[in-house]
């Protein structure tokens, strides 16, 4: 029987409310402690070059908390010397590295691990001597799957973002058939398969008829539903989504 596919909550949007006004409340690191309450089978936190979100501070408290509760930390960073250096100081269970660009308001496509090898390679070096396991956010494509397991990353997370935006339901069965190739491929290779971005009660259990992936990282759906129903319950609800996939 297939292992139950890891939910991965995504806090950066606690933390995008917080600044809003400059303070400290709503809290992410309270968010994080109510998403492991609620089934959360982890945190997964975007430390930004821009710090529009989480704070370095942030990071020093999710550390120690997911520490405490025996959870992993998803450190989600740029390919940066500056993000590596702080990847190293807190160890954080993963670090997924990602594209970023000041001017995105999200992360928009992956990471070209193929054509910057050269690059990526001594991050993802650094960061698997320091015992923590290297997943990339990438696009499925072949190329990509190739490129990140030449770079020796652990794990690959697959942009969900199209899959999640199209409408058409023609061209939305191609994005998941590129989706499940990619992910066949990646498991021969033996990489470990992830997914994220734009999921919701829909697109997250559909996401698990692709029988490669273990986990599912989600943010800004369970925020914003939270706003009407808690996060407790938002969470609760995913969980029982994904659980009731066919
Ligand atoms: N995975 C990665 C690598 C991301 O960058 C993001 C967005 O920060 C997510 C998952 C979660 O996406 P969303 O907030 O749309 O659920």
């Amino acid at each position: 029987m297939r292992e139950r596919v890891r939910l991965g909550v995504n806090i950066d949007h606690v933390a995008t409310v917080r600044n809003a006004r400059g303070g400290a409340h709503p809290d992410p690191v309270r968010a994080a402690e109510t998403a492991l309450t609620a089934g959360a089978d982890g945190i997964t936190a975007h430390l930004r070059e821009d710090r529009r979100h989480i704070t370095d501070a942030d990071i020093g408290v999710l550390s120690a908390l997911c520490a405490r509760a025996a959870k992993p930390l998803n450190f989600e960073m740029a390919v940066t010397d500056e993000m590596l250096s702080i990847a190293l100081r807190h160890r954080p269970h993963a670090a997924c590295l990602v594209p970023e660009r000041r001017e995105e308001v999200t992360t928009e496509g992956g990471l070209a691990v193929a054509g910057q090898e050269a690059r990526i390679k001594p991050v993802a070096q650094a960061l698997t001597e320091a015992g923590i396991r290297v997943s990339l956010f990438i696009e499925p494509s072949e190329a990509q799957v190739e490129a990140a397991a030449a770079v020796g990353a652990q794990v690959v997370e697959f942009h969900t973002g199209r899959y999640c935006h199209l409408t058409d339901p023609g061209e939305r069965e191609v994005e998941f058939e590129r989706l499940a190739a990619a992910a066949a491929q990646a498991d021969i290779l033996g990489l470990e398969v992830h997914a994220g971005h734009g999921l919701d009660y829909e697109t997250a259990p559909r996401m698990l008829a692709i029988p490669e992936i273990r986990e599912l990282n989600i943010g800004h759906f369970l925020i914003g539903e939270s706003i009407f129903v808690g996060l407790d319950t938002a969470i609760r609800r995913m969980r029982a989504a994904m659980d009731s996939a066919k």
